[in-house]
């Protein structure tokens, strides 16, 4: 059997790390043939809730998790990580401004992307979860300069699941049956899902999106507002934010970045902007990207941009410059 990868869950007292480290214990992420080493990080005053969570973890007896460490301990935590699905951050409380959210959970991404440049490996992946998951993802990567800022990347897997099953939803057909969506730009409301290169496939023939649902003003309109507002809709129904589909879009997330997409597929990620399609270079971006077996991936080429979708990609580029300018802010003062 292959050595133990080390994987880190922060957030691990919460509700996303509650469903999501059952699934990377069990396999579904790294493979049947890979042991782990899991770390579950949380803060001081949720110890008592971390270690009712280890307990549970232990009784689930997964034969691939040879060792569990819960630690409220930060340097501990990152030691010698592989992995990192960084889960862990604080959540919007009643009359919090958007800002107020972003000044205190950029400083604890500030303070994780320094623990990880001192004591991680330097080929770690990191995966941001937390919110506002690109800022945070592209602070973490500053804070860490020993590591590539191609190892990390931000949650819009989920995004990209959620466009998936509308349009599967609305077509009538598997959700695997739907291909090629892509997120662009910021894990927001701004947000833009895309189906212009998308595909259904439907009595086993291979259409585009727009052929498939006959409904233009369908998937300009109401799809497009309801896959970026669908965070909001769940809280208002749940009265708690998205836990299950977004520990399982980490799963999806990190499967694909470990093992590669299936040949002519694209996942969404947000990653480090090279400057691809005109948006700005070093931005946190959610683009379409093709990943390899060797955990690298590539930011797709050559799609063609309608005027629509290049005002779209503009706005939340400019909205992801505006938070970067804010989170700097708090992080140099
Ligand atoms: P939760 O509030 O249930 O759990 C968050 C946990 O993080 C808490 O146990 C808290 O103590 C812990 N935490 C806070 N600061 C920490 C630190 N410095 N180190 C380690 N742990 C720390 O929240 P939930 O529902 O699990 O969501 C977690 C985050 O994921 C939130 O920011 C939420 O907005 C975000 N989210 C992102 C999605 C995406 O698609 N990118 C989708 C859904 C949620």
């Amino acid at each position: 059997m292959a050595e133990p990868l080390k994987v880190l869950i922060t957030g691990a007292a919460g509700q996303i790390a509650y469903s999501l480290m059952f699934q990377v214990g069990s396999g579904s992420v790294f493979g049947p043939n890979q042991p782990l080493k899991l770390v579950l990080l949380d803060i001081l005053p949720m110890k008592s809730v971390l270690d009712g969570v280890l307990m549970e973890m232990m009784d689930c007896a997964l034969p691939l998790v040879k060792e569990i460490v819960a630690t409220v301990d930060e340097t501990e935590a990152f030691t010698d990580v592989d992995v990192a699905m960084l889960v862990g951050a604080m959540p919007r409380r009643e009359g919090m401004e958007r800002k107020d959210l972003l000044a205190a959970n950029v400083k604890i991404f500030k303070s994780q992307g320094a623990a990880m440049d001192k004591v991680s490996k330097k080929n770690i992946k990191v995966v941001v979860v937390g919110n506002p998951a690109n800022t945070n993802a592209l602070i973490c990567s500053k804070y860490a300069p020993s590591i590539p800022k191609e190892n990390f990347s931000c949650l819009t897997r989920l995004d990209q699941n959620r466009a998936q099953a509308q349009v599967a939803a609305r077509v009538g057909v598997d959700t695997q049956n739907v291909g090629n969506t892509i997120i662009w730009g910021n894990h927001s409301s701004t947000q833009f899902p895309d189906v212009s290169h998308a595909t259904v496939t439907k009595d086993g023939k291979v259409v585009s999106v727009y052929e498939a649902v006959k409904d233009d003003d369908w998937l300009k309109g109401d799809f497009i507002k309801t896959v970026q507002t669908r965070g909001g809709a769940v809280i208002k129904a749940r009265k708690l934010s998205s836990a299950m589909s977004a520990a399982k879009a980490t799963c999806d997330h990190i499967r694909d970045w470990w093992t590669g997409c299936a040949e002519g597929k694209w996942v969404s990620m947000g990653v480090i902007s090279d400057g691809s399609y005109d948006i700005p270079k070093g931005l946190m971006y959610s683009f379409p990207v093709r990943t390899k077996p060797d955990h690298t991936y590539e930011i797709v080429q050559g799609l063609s941009i309608s005027d629509f979708a290049r005002a779209k990609m503009d706005a939340t580029a400019k909205e992801l410059q505006e938070e970067l300018a804010a989170a700097m802010e708090v992080c140099e003062h």
